[in-house]
């Protein structure tokens, strides 16, 4: 598979998806510092040590962990990252979207959907056959909603049930 996904050469901004380099960090970790659902995050504290950690763990080499970025002439504009889960009671393998955001000033441009196919063309390499991502229920849930759907996602089968940890 090539490693660089051309999506758009023409009409509104070109863009290509490609895996995450260590000079991709910092502009990851500007674009998620945009992120409106930020305090929907148990912590806001997203800085670039966090990306740099994230991209320890997810980045390129990594087996069954993606993290790919999306590019325009002017920049980052898009991230995803994900993984396939196979230690889990579930027996197939399948894969977890863990992020994946655009640039509010380049949604509507077909950046997500590219951002999450190309990551489950290397999901499927790794053998899963199922994809999950989570959407918040609250805080302006229509858009991601909407974005799963477009995706051909449905609601899947478990419900997540959380409880707050405390020593
Ligand atoms: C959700 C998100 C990734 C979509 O990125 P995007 O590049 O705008 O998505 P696309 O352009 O590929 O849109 C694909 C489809 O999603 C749906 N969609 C996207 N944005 C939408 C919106 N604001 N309202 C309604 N539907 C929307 C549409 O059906 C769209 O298809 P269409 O353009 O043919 O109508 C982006 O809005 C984002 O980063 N949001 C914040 C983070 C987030 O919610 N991440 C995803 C879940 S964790």
């Amino acid at each position: 598979m090539s490693n660089l996904t051309l999506c758009r050469t023409s009409g509104p901004p070109a863009f290509s998806v490609r895996p995450a380099l260590v000079s991709d960090i910092e502009a990851v970790s500007r674009l998620d510092a945009t992120n409106a659902n930020a305090p929907l995050r148990e912590t806001s504290e997203f800085g670039m040590d966090r990306w740099r950690e994230y991209f320890k763990r997810y980045g390129t080499g990594r087996p069954r962990r993606h993290f790919l970025v999306a590019t325009t002439e002017a920049g980052c504009v898009g991230f995803a990252l994900g993984e396939v889960r196979t230690l889990d009671y579930t027996s197939a393998p399948y894969a977890c979207v863990s992020a994946l955001f655009v640039s509010p000033s380049c949604r509507g441009n077909g950046v997500g959907t590219a951002l999450f196919e190309a990551l489950c063309a290397r999901f499927l390499g790794d053998g899963a056959r199922n994809v999950r991502m989570m959407v918040p229920c609250v805080g302006g849930a229509e858009t991601p909603m909407a974005f799963c759907r477009q995706l051909g996602m449905k609601t899947g089968g478990y419900i997540q049930f959380e409880k707050g940890l405390s020593a």
